[in-house]
């Protein structure tokens, strides 16, 4: 797993990560900032609550995280088609999101998901979809009649 690369906000050297190293903090949203700190791997947070609404300030906090060494991915389902947001102009290294609620893509809709350019050549997705390899299964499926 390649480390988080240091942004330009950041002056620590960034540290290397093992699958076996990982543990999952949980916060409440008012201690994630506080939470993060030189051993964070990777900041995982939803943009606009879902209850409440309430929006974290994407920018300053990809900002604070990178400057700690960590990255960000930021679950934007309920921000895409409500709240304008410019995952570039701020580094954000990773976004996820759903079409079907203010993006009014109804049931079934795609999801979406978001790597910073930079990142995307070093990242190998653990799990491929029906399409995701070389030879989709769709390829080698025969009907009854072949
Ligand atoms: C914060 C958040 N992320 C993602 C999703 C999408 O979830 P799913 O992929 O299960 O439809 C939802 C749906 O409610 C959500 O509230």
């Amino acid at each position: 797993m390649p480390t988080p690369p240091r942004s330009s906000c950041s002056s620590s050297p960034h540290r290397q990560h093992s699958a076996e190293a990982v543990e999952l903090l949980q916060v409440p949203r008012s201690e994630v900032l506080d939470a993060v700190d030189d051993d964070t791997f990777l900041v995982v947070l939803t943009h606009v609550h879902y209850l409440t609404g309430e929006i974290y300030d994407l920018p300053s906090v990809t900002a604070r995280a990178h400057a700690r060494g960590a990255w960000v991915l930021w679950d934007l389902s309920h921000t895409v088609g409500a709240v304008p947001v410019d995952l570039r102009a701020c580094r954000a290294d990773f976004a996820v999101g759903c079409t079907y609620k203010y993006l009014n893509g109804g049931p079934g809709s795609p999801a979406f998901s978001d790597v910073r350019g930079d990142l995307q050549a070093g990242l190998q997705p653990v799990l491929a979809g029906w399409m995701g390899t070389r030879v989709p299964s769709i390829s080698t499926t025969r009907t009854a009649r072949e």
